[in-house]
């Protein structure tokens, strides 16, 4: 790539908005959850853009898409690109999309210059990066690393109790689920561009983020079994409130979280259900769904256990009944050395500023990593908001990011 890539960003803003607009929610509230009538028409969408883009497209059988130009030595295994469109409830235009798009205009960009990648590139579209409809994260990526295999991802439901098979055979995708599992060797690498959903690089007033690491993330839903009864009649003494044990627990979360000495230990509690929720009856059962996150593994499950005995201590001295179950506990991604210089010697050609930097959000290459070399390239958002409608990149954040990106796909495939 003698020229720097003519990139028409001005086309990719229209398509990151057109896209939020295909949303569950009232603009500017994007909102589109796996298998969603949302998420099937913003596929449709961003499938006719990749076939007009002259790439060839084809899907799994969890829905995970794959668009491909092809290279030169068709015999060599693609470098891939990509991300996810599925977006949690209340979620801005940027997470994932950007990723997307973004890849797409990459590959449109060096079409345009003429570049002839001798290895393939394929972009991918992950299905359900968002834990949101079956409370696991990166469900596509997660079965093509085969992490989470056909049988039991047959056996998730929805809060409606659909399950996973149902809906995504509804949704169009019929093969075998087993199919979705790929080798090593599948991909010869992998780049994921990413809005960096942290303020480090808007801070430092740097272009691109080169991640190193992904911290590991782990879930733990605990379900707490009271008794309920009317909030009138019964008296404070032996009552067995679900809700009060719970606020126990998410504070001793917290606590741990607090306590282990890193900043880059994360808790949070982000569902808390309560039966029958009704403002005069005492909460019979609560379901909490924990996401926990750390850099260092071990440190992380040390904070899952303090999390587990509280339940027990919790559980014993409140009469009520607490079971939890293990969502998820990965192991951190480590970003290939090969495709980080591949991606620093492509921002200092794009003459972008740049760091070393951990990701602290997780994201499909966390299970790409399983089956292929992998980094990822971060771009700033404004004061670090992510999962809310505010989130925003600028048109030349995006820009610096696609550039990058294009140099470094160039690079990756020749
Ligand atoms: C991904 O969306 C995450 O929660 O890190
Ligand atoms: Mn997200
Ligand atoms: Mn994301």
């Amino acid at each position: 790539m003698a020229d720097g890539p003519k990139l028409s960003i001005d086309q990719l803003l229209v398509e990151l908005k057109t896209l939020a607009q295909i949303s569950e929610a009232d603009p500017p509230v994007v909102t589109r959850i796996v298998f969603s009538e949302a998420d099937k028409r913003a596929r449709t969408y961003v499938k006719a853009l990749c076939t007009k883009a002259g790439l060839k497209v084809r899907e799994d059988a969890i829905g995970n898409t794959f668009a491909r130009w092809d290279g030169t030595e068709l015999d060599l295994a693609p470098v891939g690109t990509g991300s996810h469109i599925d977006a949690i409830p209340n979620a801005g235009l940027y997470d994932g999309c950007v990723g997307v798009l973004g890849g797409l205009e990459a590959i449109r960009v060096l079409k345009q210059l003429g570049f002839k990648p001798r290895r393939s590139i394929e972009l991918v579209i992950f299905t359900a990066e968002e834990p949101t409809r079956f409370g696991i994260g990166c469900l596509g990526s997660r079965m093509m690393a085969n992490v989470l295999t056909a049988s039991r991802a047959c056996g998730l439901r929805d809060k409606k109790g659909r399950t996973l098979d149902d809906l995504r055979v509804t949704a169009g995708f019929t093969g075998s689920l087993e199919s979705v599992a790929l080798p090593a060797g599948r991909f010869h690498q992998f780049v994921e561009l990413h809005i960096e959903q942290g303020p480090q690089l808007e801070e430092e007033k740097l272009d691109i983020g080169l991640v190193t690491h992904i911290a590991a993330p782990a879930s733990l839903r605990v379900v707490i079994e009271g008794e309920g009864g009317h909030a009138g009649g019964k008296l404070m003494p032996g009552r067995k409130d679900a809700l009060t044990a719970a606020a126990e627990l998410i504070l001793a979360l917290e606590s741990a979280a607090k306590s282990t000495g890193s900043i880059d230990t994360v808790a949070t509690v982000g569902v808390c259900e309560v039966f029958p929720g009704a403002v005069n009856s005492i909460p019979s059962r609560v379901r909490l769904e924990t996401d926990i996150r750390d850099t260092d593994a071990d440190r992380r499950d040390r904070v899952l256990d303090a999390l587990r005995a509280a339940c027990a201590e919790t559980a014993a001295r409140r009469g009520v009944t607490i079971t939890s179950e293990l969502i998820n506990a990965d192991p951190p991604a480590i970003c290939n050395p090969e495709i980080l210089a591949a991606m620093e010697s492509a921002a200092q050609q794009a003459g972008k500023s740049y760091k070393k930097m951990v990701s602290r959000a997780y994201h499909d290459s966390l299970f790409m990593a399983r089956i292929a070399p992998v980094a990822m390239l971060f771009i700033p958002c404004r004061g670090g908001v992510s999962h809310r409608p505010d989130e925003y990149a600028s048109p030349e954040w995006i820009g610096a990011g696609v550039h990058v990106l294009a140099r470094t796909l160039a690079a990756l495939a020749s």
